[in-house]
């Protein structure tokens, strides 16, 4: 809605030239201070997957904040993908590019069933790099990602462009 949009731009810092120049910082901390802030954040995310998924994927490490939360209000597994180096086996590994160098992130083999629904979630789409690489995890598995929601989507780095292969919809709250 028109009011959460307003809360949470007011409550989300633009932090600039962090963490490198150039780049403006979304930080979304002051959320976590705000706990009717945040159960509202929750209730329109499980509103946008009620119904439609089997599975929740978060991605580390910011994904966990809202995706486990959105998991138990729908009543479904909620499964880690995590930054390299973390899973015990089995697991399998997807990489993907940063803006410099390249970085990689694991999923274990026995969590997911093979064509379950799934929602992709992650606080934040930007060139959808992690997310694109999150899909494939998935999809490896034989199971297929349906929705993919985020709290913000940056138009402007195009990483929608690289969750059209999926088929999927894709929701963020808030638009930049
Ligand atoms: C940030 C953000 C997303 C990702 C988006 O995570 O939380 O996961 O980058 O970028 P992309 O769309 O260009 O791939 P980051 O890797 O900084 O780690 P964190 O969540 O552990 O803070
Ligand atoms: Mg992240």
């Amino acid at each position: 809605t028109q009011d959460l949009i307003a809360r949470l731009e007011s409550t989300i810092q633009n932090i600039p030239d962090f963490p490198i120049e150039g780049i403006q910082f979304k930080d979304i901390t002051p959320i976590f201070l705000n706990p009717k802030l945040y159960e509202d954040v929750i209730a329109d995310l499980v509103e946008f997957s009620r119904g439609k998924v089997d599975a929740v994927c978060g991605i580390e490490s910011r994904g966990y904040l809202f995706g486990i939360a959105i998991a138990v209000a729908l009543e479904v597994p909620f499964i880690l993908i995590r930054k390299k180096g973390k899973l015990p086996p089995p697991f399998i590994s997807e990489k993907y590019d940063l803006e410099y160098g390249t970085a990689e992130i694991e999923m274990r083999t026995n969590q997911i069933q093979p064509n379950q629904r799934v929602l992709i979630h992650d606080d934040l789409l930007a060139t959808g790099g992690t997310t694109e690489a999150a899909a494939k995890l998935v999809e490896k598995q034989g199971a297929k990602v349906t929705q993919f929601s985020f709290l913000i989507g940056l138009k402007d780095l195009h990483g929608e462009d690289k969750l059209k292969q999926f088929d999927a919809e894709v929701y963020s709250i808030l638009n930049y």
